[in-house]
């Protein structure tokens, strides 16, 4: 196995954006490390095929006990590899459930479930990140966030809420250490489950549902190796990191 130059790190790599986005990313003298529930064996495959390095931490983010476990071996694989140039960190995993209006969030383990999915982990990642790499290498941090964060939606409280403080907390993890390059970037609408689960909910909890049955129909939701291939551009460019809240689309 060659030398390892570049560690990144992306959450939710075992399907849809994250799993597109892995795979754009693995090249040869790069250590993949994956997060999700399920082992990402597409992911494994390719990245032996490229001739990258892989290691997947099984981890529930959802749960904080899940989280912390998970944490606990990102630091022992970061600490393996402190000898490399460049670390990036991917947050990427994250949930639109619970869907459903105000009234309707009676259920508060899925709210819970939805927050610490989508920016407790987030932040835990982030700062183990931050602990566990050297300060003289080129570290990048790319926030998977969502438009939701940036325009209130119907039936999208808790999501977009978890978005509006993925892209709060990224601003301030910019201002505090102006050595990491940090950004929350919007990826668009994609074709992933993430979709399918969308167009399944009732329009009594999720009232713009047919907005997203027609761009599905109308084939107007980009796929996943579209998105990735153009985020993974953005987070390899020298300028990544000047614009600390973006959306993708303003590249394609
Ligand atoms: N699709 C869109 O149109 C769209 C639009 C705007 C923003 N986004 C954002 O893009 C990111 C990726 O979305 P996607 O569409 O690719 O979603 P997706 O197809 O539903 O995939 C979600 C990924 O997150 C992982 N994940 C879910 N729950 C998890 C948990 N409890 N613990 C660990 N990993 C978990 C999943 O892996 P496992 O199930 O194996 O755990 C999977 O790899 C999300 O942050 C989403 O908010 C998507």
């Amino acid at each position: 196995m060659s030398v390892i130059r570049d560690v990144i790190v992306v959450s939710g790599a075992s399907r849809g954006l994250g799993l597109a986005l892995a795979k754009q990313l693995a090249q040869p003298q790069r250590l993949i490390i994956s997060l999700a529930r399920n082992n990402p064996h597409e992911l494994a495959t390719h990245c032996q095929a490229v001739q990258a390095s892989h290691q997947f931490i099984h981890a529930d983010l959802a749960l904080t006990q899940g989280c912390m476990h998970a944490i606990q071996q990102l630091q022992q694989l970061l600490a393996n590899h402190q000898h490399a140039q460049s670390f990036w960190l991917v947050n990427n995993a994250g949930t639109v459930a619970p869907m459903a209006q105000s009234h309707q969030l009676d259920d508060p383990y899925l709210v819970s479930h939805a927050l610490q999915l989508n920016l407790g982990s987030l932040i835990s990642l982030s700062a183990s990140f931050l602990a566990h790499t050297p300060s003289h290498a080129d570290r990048r941090i790319l926030n998977i966030s969502s438009g939701a964060g940036r325009k209130a939606v119907p039936g999208w409280g808790v999501y977009g809420a978890t978005k509006a403080a993925v892209d709060h907390f990224t601003h301030t993890l910019a201002l505090e250490h102006t050595h990491v390059r940090a950004v929350a970037l919007a990826p668009g609408v994609i074709d992933t489950d993430m979709q399918a689960d969308i167009r399944q909910t009732s329009p009594d909890l999720f009232p713009n549902r047919e907005r997203f049955i027609d761009l599905h129909q109308n084939q107007q939701l980009a796929s996943a190796e579209f998105t990735a291939e153009h985020i993974a551009r953005y987070l390899a460019n020298e300028t990544f990191g000047t614009q600390t809240v973006d959306d993708i689309r303003h590249y394609f």
